[in-house]
């Protein structure tokens, strides 16, 4: 375990799994622990090694399960403790690591500490979260919520109204307000023990990690988040400590950031980064996270750059409209800046996101995952991507999720009843299952071999048995353009990755930094690759890729 920890991440594949729609076993309708574990052969069919499982505790559910009300108890829609133990011992006999999901920044309105902490009476929970100290005071430009309570006070929200922010303390309090307290305040650091408790709690029982929600949001008005980061970094003096094997993964959006706190990794995200948006997708980016701390405008204009990313096409589209080099400028910095330190996590999606399908045949996602398995960092693949499952557009908001709520629906196995998600009547489901007749589905595409499903299981394959395609071999970027052409160097093994998304006639010339005999086909979709010394010469006729061993 170095700087970078456990050195499982290093060919680490991540697949995201919204429990309520994965598989339901005891046909109530909604996804449970123990039909994950059921698929547990499916996900090693698939080659992934890794899991993030989003929020599986005690919770109302109004965000999904972001909105705790025990950290310590698993949902009883999803099953039980011994469940979730349960499935950590099974992955753990597949060697598949689960990450659970820490929710460190608020809680629910249900959550004990925070009834506590309504209470009128000064209590030993008092000041778990963020109070003004009378019903109409000031609130000093923050997201706070009045009149809810008995207690003579406003509090600060972190997210939705129901999800009060946790007080781990201001970095700059505001001295006409002593109801900000300050980080080292006694009140403020039990809160911060209570963190690293309940992720001691989960880890004990041999959970291998968590990704964390909403990591910058901790300190209130932290400007640069210096103070978030030292509390970060406390956690990971915990880890590797305590739990050297174990990862802490950011939903930051903040390489230079979060890496530099301590993190392992960290997710370029569609609402924080700049540029990656536009290399998946068409949507413009927006910014559901400025009220959290996720916030793109401070975080990025910190760093004197200037990050405007004009063209709306999205790279991978088979128009050949989008621009590689807006996401590449700031990949790049950040890369440089962080590779020593952590790694950054592009994934395929996510429960936040539209899915990566939208408006993309079976080759326009090839080049897609193409990209993923090759990159540096570790990659997540969010859970159907790799059949291509669609968005379902137009459901009404389920659990907080609004629009969001199109890219969660049951995963589709096979083309049986609900699609083989859940035995309940399909009026009791979760959310719909896709119903149009063309829908994709797991059995099918594991049946032929010219399918997605199987594209994907064997570029991950080729990811994790290629050392040079590890997260932590280096990235030599030849080319952010149609196609976009890069290196990844592990000592003197080199591997060319090209991926032409455009639909089109094509050739170009690329200088190599290293001279080559010739290369060696890796997985080569119809690519012609001409190479003598340090020239190549690329040529194609349509959307494809291409993955070469380069002979020195
Ligand atoms: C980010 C999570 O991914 C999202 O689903 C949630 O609504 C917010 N954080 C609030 O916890």
């Amino acid at each position: 375990m170095g700087k970078l920890g456990p050195s499982w991440l290093r060919d680490a594949v991540f697949y995201e799994i919204y429990p309520s729609s994965f598989y339901d076993s005891n046909g109530d309708g909604i996804g449970d622990i123990p039909g994950i574990i059921a698929k547990l052969d499916y996900l090693t069919a698939l080659g992934v090694n890794a899991v993030w499982l989003n929020p599986c505790f005690v919770s109302p559910f109004c965000d999904g399960g972001y909105d705790i009300a025990d950290y310590r108890q698993v949902a009883p829609r999803f099953g039980t403790n011994d469940d979730l133990f349960r499935l950590f011992a099974e992955a753990k006999k597949r060697n598949i690591k689960i990450c659970l999901d820490m929710v460190p920044g608020h809680t629910s309105t249900e959550h004990p500490w925070f009834k506590a902490s309504c209470q009128p009476e000064e209590n030993p929970y008092s000041n778990y979260y963020i109070w003004n100290n009378s019903w109409l005071a000031p609130t000093d430009g923050l997201r706070m919520i009045s009149g809810s309570t008995n207690r003579n006070g406003s509090f600060m929200i972190n997210y939705f109204a129901m999800q009060p922010a946790l007080n781990y303390g201001f970095a700059n309090p505001n001295p006409e307000y002593p109801w900000q307290l300050p980080t080292d305040h006694p009140d403020v650091l039990k809160v911060r023990e209570e963190l690293k408790n309940n992720m001691r709690f989960w880890l004990e029982k041999g959970c291998d990690g968590f990704r964390v929600d909403m990591a910058p949001s901790l300190v209130k008005k932290d400007p640069g988040k210096k103070a978030t980061m030292a509390l970060w970094r406390e956690v990971r003096e915990m880890f590797d400590r305590e739990y050297p094997e174990c990862a802490l993964i950011a939903e930051w959006a903040y390489p230079p950031q979060s890496l530099k706190a301590g993190f392992h990794c960290d997710f370029l995200l569609h609402c924080g980064t700049p540029g990656y948006t536009t290399l998946f997708r068409n949507e413009p980016e927006r910014d559901l996270f400025n009220v959290s701390g996720l916030n793109k405008n401070t975080q990025y204009e910190d760093d004197g750059n200037d990050y405007t990313v004009t063209n709306r096409h999205s790279f991978f589209d088979a128009a050949g409209l989008g621009d590689a080099k807006a996401f590449f400028d700031i990949y790049m910095r950040h890369y440089e800046l962080t590779r020593n330190d952590g790694y950054i996590s592009i994934p395929s999606g996510d429960h936040d996101m539209p899915r990566i399908s939208d408006f993309r045949d079976k080759k326009d996602l090839a080049c897609v995952f193409a990209f993923l398995m090759t990159m540096p960092g570790v990659p997540f693949v969010y859970y159907g991507d790799e059949i291509g499952m669609r968005n379902i557009p137009n459901l009404i908001s389920k659990e907080g999720g609004f629009t969001r709520t199109q890219a969660r629906t049951p995963m589709q196995w096979d083309a049986g009843n609900n699609a083989g998600f859940s035995a309940a009547p399909a009026e009791k489901l979760f959310l719909p299952v896709d119903r149009a007749s063309d829908a994709p589905n797991v059995s099918d595409q594991m049946s032929r071999a010219d399918s997605l499903w199987h594209e994907v299981q064997k570029l991950i394959d080729l990811r994790k048995s290629t050392p040079a395609l590890h997260a932590d071999s280096e990235l030599i970027l030849l080319q952010a353009d149609y196609p976009l052409v890069y290196l990844r160097r592990n000592g003197n093994d080199y591997i060319l990755t090209v991926i032409q998304p455009a639909r089109r006639k094509w050739e170009c010339n690329i200088t190599l930094p290293v001279a080559a005999q010739s290369l060696e086909s890796l997985k080569n979709c119809n690519i012609s690759a001409e190479v003598c010394g340090t020239l190549l010469h690329l040529s194609g006729d349509d959307t494809q890729y291409g993955i070469w061993k380069v002979i020195r």
